[in-house]
């Protein structure tokens, strides 16, 4: 078989056979086929697309490319979730501990924040001594004993994926729905899980710009899933706003305890509400969705959603006095509003500039290799449908950078004003399911 063949049936628009899809992935993870080839055979999938059967092949492959993680040790139904990315997005956090309060078991491996997204990871590890490298033996117990861990994804985890999206991050071809499916798909698929829930974000912040191409996302990544025997489900969320009000590490983490004590923003707490009671369905703690946001309700306001949080950061070595006492979160040297040039109803906040801008301001990285600053990013004072005067704030930016004005004017103009009233629609808007 040869590569060149392979990419010329695709540049043909023809589908590929099982053999020739687990072909390319064996050999580009190992290294027999080079980038140029890799690249040459993405653009073609994202002109010509693939079949449903394609997909399949093509996330099983990637789920075999190394190592796959086996929870069997982990008594009960192990349920995870995955957002495809967005700006303020601190929903594990909040939601992890009050899915494993209400008994679910969660086993995660998340990732670090790249660009104007941020990441699980990131966010705790500012909370001081979090270690999130857990052997798989001390993972495995820690579920077992607690109900939830949340780790970084070991190197040996679909090799196969890490090569082709750093390749697709800088040839064009991020933008294909058998590609992103797939690439989500066969690292959830190696976890272990055997319940699945996608949070696909559109909106100006997200990968997905509208809601039509989120829901056809959703929905081929649920078919996989399910084709694969794990119940996966997904929700269509809005992203044409940052979630919640914060955004940067140690400012996330703070609005995720507010949450969990019953006092975080209404679009946050609706989505963890929505997707802990989907998470506590597919666990079959409950029967339905009613009963479920109930008992996620409830997990805020007896307290045993913060409760288990603090038990996740000790058993991974955070000082939970931190999330007893967030005022202990150091604060940025500088903290700088950003002032209404007029008045007006906020008709839109552009998440991606506000990402983009809280890691200007020293939340995030640009490279992988930038150092984070966990005190920095931006907190929003006002959000879609709110109305501000003339010189009130729209949002204040923290950071220990000195020459942060050209950032305050990017935050600004983030923000779009109305003079009519701007209606507020909900955060999460179906769920797709088989
Ligand atoms: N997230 C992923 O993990 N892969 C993609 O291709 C896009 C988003």
């Amino acid at each position: 078989m040869r590569m060149v063949d392979i990419i010329e049936k695709k540049v043909e628009g023809k589908a590929l056979s099982d053999e020739e899809i687990r072909f390319f992935i064996e050999g580009y993870t190992k290294g027999t086929i080079p980038d140029y080839q890799a690249s040459a055979w993405a653009m073609a999938v994202l002109f010509q697309g693939m079949t449903p059967k394609e997909i399949a092949t093509l996330t099983d492959a990637m789920e075999h490319s190394g190592e796959t993680i086996d929870l069997s040790a982990i008594a009960g139904i192990k349920v995870d979730k995955h957002s495809t990315g967005g700006v303020g997005d601190k929903t594990s956090l909040a939601l992890g501990p009050l899915v494993a309060a209400c008994g679910a078991k969660l086993a995660k491996m998340s990732g670090r924040g790249l660009g104007h997204t941020g990441g699980t990871l990131d966010k705790m590890e500012s909370v001081p001594g979090t270690n999130v490298f857990l052997s798989p033996e001390q993972f495995i117990a820690q579920v077992n004993r607690i109900g939830i861990a949340i780790v970084g994804q070991t190197a040996e985890v679909d090799p196969a994926d890490k090569k082709l999206y750093a390749l697709r991050d800088v040839t064009g071809t991020v933008q294909s729905i058998p590609l992103i499916a797939s690439s989500i798909m066969s690292k959830k698929l190696a976890c272990g899980s055997n319940t699945i829930l996608l949070d696909v974000k559109f909106g100006n912040g997200a990968f997905m710009k509208t809601i039509d191409d989120a829901r056809e996302l959703a929905k081929t990544m649920v078919r996989i899933g399910d084709d694969l025997g794990r119940d996966t489900r997904a929700i269509l969320t809005d992203m044409n706003e940052p979630l919640g009000f914060a955004v940067g590490n140690a400012l996330e983490v703070k609005e995720a305890i507010a949450t969990l004590h019953g006092n975080g923003p209404r679009d946050f707490t609706e989505l963890v509400t929505e997707a802990g009671a989907i998470m506590l369905l597919q666990a079959k703690i409950v029967k339905d969705l009613e009963t479920g946001r109930k008992k996620i309700q409830t997990a805020i306001k007896d307290g045993s959603g913060f409760a288990k949080m603090c038990e996740l950061f000790a058993a991974q070595g955070g000082d939970i006095s931190y999330l007893q006492h967030p005022e202990k979160f150091p604060e940025a040297a500088y903290v700088s509003p950003i002032l209404a040039e007029r008045q007006g109803y906020v008709k839109s906040i552009d998440s991606l500039e506000i990402g983009l801008s809280a890691m200007r301001l020293g939340a995030g990285r640009a490279t992988m290799r930038d150092k984070i600053d966990m005190s920095a990013g931006i907190v929003l004072k006002r959000k879609v449908g709110d109305f501000v005067e003339k010189g009130q704030p729209l949002a204040y930016a923290y950071t220990n950078k000195a020459d942060h004005e050209e950032v305050l004017a990017q935050i600004r103009a983030a923000f779009a004003l109305d003079d009519k009233e701007v209606k507020v629609g909900p955060v999460v808007h179906e769920m797709i399911a088989l």
